[in-house]
């Protein structure tokens, strides 16, 4: 049989189990997508406009654009091919990942949140520290573990840019969140073209469990945030990368920044890829709002919590947890 036509998603219409109750699917009206999100040039690093800019986009939007990030095209050009590679190989290859060492490879056909499947097939993987994990990468496609590295640790580079000036924005020393993070989990995901995206989600509502999210998504719109109680779409700039708040640098700002709500709709047309890393503090860490955030007229909204507890103790992030709490379990 032809692989496409094997394919769970190779459907003239949304099977049943892939209907999203209405109250968590897109649905027919417009979502317009928003051209006013800040696209910030990480060219000069540390200019006091940038910590500004920088700062009000994660005050007004909780995520932004980064262009003049310092990653080489053929880099991202290398990781994107590698994704469309693997996600081209048969099914039953994918299917034959061992789930070890954190890698979890998730086939929309296998994974269903209260009975209803996301439109997306997706791989996960650890990737910090490097050698401890990259022999647990996919070995098909042949340059997947070459390319993945290269590009993880471009964004390790970058991450501690946007972290410094973060840090920077919110009255703390310029390595404060550098110091303690790490880049930690990458997942691609892969979303086939549905026959009618209204109904169906890529990646439900969610929060990522990380400091930041670095999140390359091509030219192919998917990426949409709550704005003020609202869905806004999220533009995709070509060799631009997203920069996605996560819960944990809410905690550490004391609410100053808060995490980005955000899903990922599906389109008629084209398969779209994604890749988010995740920047996330380091499993021994303390996270706790930052001392000099904390005083009579702000006091501290969150308890102090390993973060390793925090992960292994949650719940909410379902599609993470596998990957990050077995990441947890072999560091320590
Ligand atoms: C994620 C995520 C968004 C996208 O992987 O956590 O939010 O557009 N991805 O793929
Ligand atoms: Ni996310």
């Amino acid at each position: 049989m032809d692989k496409q036509t094997s394919s769970w998603f190779t459907v003239q219409n949304v099977p049943e189990n892939y209907i999203f109750p209405e109250e968590d699917r897109p649905g027919s009206l417009p979502i317009p997508i928003c051209d006013t999100i800040p696209v910030i040039s990480l060219g000069k690093s540390t200019s006091t406009e940038k910590v500004q800019e920088i700062m009000e986009a994660c005050r007004k939007f909780r995520l932004f654009h980064v262009t003049d990030h310092g990653v080489p095209e053929a880099v991202i050009i290398d990781t994107m091919k590698a994704l469309q590679d693997f996600f081209e190989l048969p099914e039953d290859e994918r299917a034959k990942i061992p789930s070890e060492g954190g890698c979890v490879y998730t086939s929309s056909s296998r994974f269903a949140k209260d009975g209803v499947h996301l439109w997306r097939d997706c791989l996960k993987h650890p990737c910090h520290p490097l050698e401890q994990c990259i022999h647990f990468w996919p070995e098909k496609p042949t340059e997947y573990r070459d390319s993945i590295a290269k590009y993880v640790g471009e964004i390790r580079k970058m991450s501690l840019k946007i972290l410094e000036l973060i840090s920077i924005g919110l009255g703390l020393k310029a390595w404060y969140l550098g110091e303690i993070s790490e880049v930690q989990i990458l997942t691609a995901n892969n979303y086939p073209a549905c026959p009618d995206p209204s109904l169906t989600l890529g990646l439900l509502r969610h929060c990522d469990p990380s400091l930041i999210t670095i999140l390359y998504q091509g030219d192919i719109r998917g990426l949409q945030i709550v704005k003020d109680g609202q869905w806004i779409g999220v533009e995709a700039l070509p060799n631009a990368f997203v920069v996605i708040l996560g819960n944990q640098l809410e905690i550490i700002s004391n609410g100053k920044l808060r995490s980005t709500e955000h899903r990922a709709v599906t389109n008629p047309s084209e398969a779209r890829r994604s890749i988010a890393t995740l920047v996330n503090p380091s499993p021994n860490c303390i996270v706790e709002p930052a001392e000099v955030l904390v005083d009579d007229l702000n006091p501290s909204l969150y308890e102090p919590t390993l973060y390793k507890d925090f992960v292994l103790h949650s719940r909410g992030f379902g599609a993470f947890t596998k990957s990050i709490q077995s990441y947890i379990k072999s560091e320590t």
